[in-house]
């Protein structure tokens, strides 16, 4: 049995308060933290940036899972890796040169992913296989929390575990939005390794619960 890892992404915790949240999460059982980059040209919305990372870095244990939702991004690489980030994951259509951008990330000592928004196809990792770390499958469109997970992803989460499997790498499969206790269990079947939760977990009102229910999944 795959070990589920569990990444809250900070987008739905209490931003007054996110020392304290972070370290929530991190006393709750979270195995990675999620931290959404919105730009507000990508997608519409617009979260936060390296400052908030930097500052949370010396609260938080846990590896920093960045996500790139900014276009370019290849210009603030170094800005996320400098601040505290662990992996850095960016959308192919971010940018002209994904090989590119992937080689930087791992040039600056980080783990690489890449991130398919729900009409992306496989394809674009076909010949980067070698390079990613890393590879998120959204189940909502990108730039909100709180939507409606998308079942039409889970054929594309299968699809993405048998080229991992057949690359012999060790590539986390991670999906992205709407993952609750309900639809949790859909997305470990299909073959993800890594779910992110935003509302699921910083929405209830024990953490630790909530990311034991998400885990449950794949019992
Ligand atoms: C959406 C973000 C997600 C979001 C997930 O653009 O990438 O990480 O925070 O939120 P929930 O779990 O509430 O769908
Ligand atoms: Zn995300």
């Amino acid at each position: 049995m795959t070990d589920i890892r569990i990444a809250p992404s900070l987008l739905a915790a209490d931003f007054a308060r996110l020392g304290e949240e972070v370290r929530a999460v991190e006393a709750a059982g979270a195995d990675w933290l999620h931290l959404d980059i919105m730009d507000g040209h990508f997608v519409p919305n617009i979260s936060f940036g390296p400052s908030l990372i930097k500052a949370l870095r010396p609260h938080c244990r846990l590896p920093f899972d960045v996500h790139l939702m900014i276009a370019p991004a290849d210009p603030y690489l170094a800005a996320f890796a400098d601040a505290g980030a662990d992996i850095i994951s960016l959308h192919p259509e971010a940018g002209p040169h994904l090989h590119r951008s992937l080689q930087t990330i791992q040039a600056l000592g980080k783990k690489a992913g890449v991130v398919l928004n729900p009409a992306t196809p496989v394809d674009s990792l076909t010949h980067v296989m070698d390079l990613v770390d890393l590879i998120l499958v959204m189940s909502v469109n990108p730039g909100f929390g709180g939507q409606s997970f998308l079942s039409s992803q889970l054929s594309k989460i299968a699809t993405l575990r048998r080229m991992i499997d057949a690359s012999g790498r060790e590539i986390a499969l991670q999906v992205d939005g709407g993952v609750t206790a309900r639809t949790a269990p859909d997305c470990i079947a299909a073959g993800a390794d890594v779910l992110v939760a935003g509302t699921a977990v910083f929405g209830a009102p024990d953490y630790a619960s909530a990311i034991a229910a998400l885990k449950k999944g794949g019992a």
